[in-house]
């Protein structure tokens, strides 16, 4: 694995890995608000794995994008080498670095992408950049060898949802996305109007563990029993309606002095409308596709009123691969797992590679419903 390779060279195209068994891949993770490294051997062997989360956008309620670049930039050096410590290895032992390139904040990005580009030049090592969404593919098969394509996959994070149908690694079609909010982002909207610190989600999640969903039902924005595959709608979601709907009923308990004592029963009809919907155009796609393998990625996918849902109304015919909470929110492994893949098919970045915030989902094809 050692020397030069030829930049964006391809091997043979089958989508499938073979005779890797001892690359060691070292993945590292800036996109967003956690600094993250691995180090991977074979796909599969997780030799070390440190996520250190940021605090300092709980102060603000958000990521702050120019904090986040910084504090990358302070921990970066450190999280490597604590990484390398725990799997007892030197950096000189890592045979290729991989690295989220996008999409993510540009300048969080660039931290990762450009301490990824040194070491691998510093070292004469290929460099793969990994999407950070196909990335959240590839977590639950950190843990569960059965979690291969085909799969329905649902990824939910901050700042995507996206319904895709998985024929192969690296072959994959969208059936259906956001057309506003991601479900993660409106998980910390309705956070912040229920008073929870960032990331909203687990707190959400906590709160409405007291709470009746009945007592304030929420709309399901995009969600109607009379839509028909080829509507447009069918399997694309709409978040900002429903925060707007909590907002409204949140400032009307506010004005009746109730709203201590039914928080957790808003956060509870608010989770009920999000699972419902998420769940409700994850087995349409189930059923359009005859695929009854579904997978969920994404740090939304750390919910457990989602997991059980999506179990419940799949039935026991189906099957859900999740990974374990630690790996469905942001991590080094598995960018170290995507970047495993797309070495051994050859796709290695070019010297000039640099961070794309809008980077485009490695193939992903838009049929349109027709073509579905
Ligand atoms: O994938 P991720 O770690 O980062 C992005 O790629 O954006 O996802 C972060 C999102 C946040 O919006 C956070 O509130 C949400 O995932 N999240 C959850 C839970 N844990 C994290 N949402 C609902 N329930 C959870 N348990
Ligand atoms: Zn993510």
């Amino acid at each position: 694995m050692r020397g030069p390779v030829a930049h964006g060279a391809r091997r043979q195209d089958t989508g499938k890995e073979s005779g890797q068994a001892e690359t060691m891949v070292l993945g590292l993770e800036t996109s967003c608000d956690e600094t993250s490294a691995a180090l991977l051997k074979g796909g599969r062997e997780l030799l070390g794995h440190v996520i250190l989360s940021q605090d300092v956008h709980e102060i603000w309620g958000g990521v702050v994008p120019e904090l986040a670049a910084r504090a990358h930039l302070a921990v970066v050096d450190d999280v490597v080498r604590e990484t390398l410590a725990q799997a007892e290895l030197s950096l000189d032992q890592v045979d290729v670095f991989g690295v989220t390139a996008g999409p993510g904040l540009i300048g969080a990005l660039l931290v990762g992408v450009s301490w990824a580009k040194g070491a691998a030049f510093a070292l004469d090592r290929p460099l793969v950049a990994v999407h950070h969404m196909e990335a959240h593919l590839f977590a639950p098969s950190l843990e569960d060898p059965g979690a291969e394509p085909p799969f329905v996959a649902l990824l939910v994070s901050g700042g995507h949802t996206l319904l895709i149908h998985a024929e192969a690694w690296g072959h994959y079609r969208l059936l259906g996305q956001t057309r506003d909010d991601a479900a993660g982002e409106a998980y910390d909207k309705v956070a912040k109007l229920l008073d929870l610190p960032y990331p909203g989600g687990p707190h959400v999640e906590r709160l409405s563990r007291d709470g009746d969903p009945a007592r304030h039902r929420m709309p399901r924005p995009m969600l109607r029993g009379n839509q028909l595959p080829g509507d447009p709608d069918f399997f694309d979601v709409s978040f900002s309606g429903l925060k707007t709907a909590v907002a409204t009923r949140v400032a009307q308990l506010q004005e009746e002095g109730t709203l201590a004592e039914e928080r957790p029963h808003m956060a509870a009809a608010f989770q009920d409308a999000v699972v419902d919907t998420l769940v409700s155009k994850t087995l349409r796609a189930v059923e359009f596709t005859g695929c009854d393998r579904v997978l969920l990625g994404g740090g939304v996918s750390a919910n457990r009123s989602l997991r059980e849902e999506m179990a419940r109304r799949l039935g026991s015919g189906g099957k859900v691969f999740v990974s374990s909470p630690r790996l469905a929110v942001d991590n080094g492994a598995m960018v170290a797992r995507a970047a495993h893949f797309r070495f051994h098919r050859g796709d290695m970045a070019a010297p000039e590679l640099t961070a794309d915030s809008a980077l485009a989902f490695p193939g992903l094809a838009f049929p349109g419903i027709e073509g579905a």
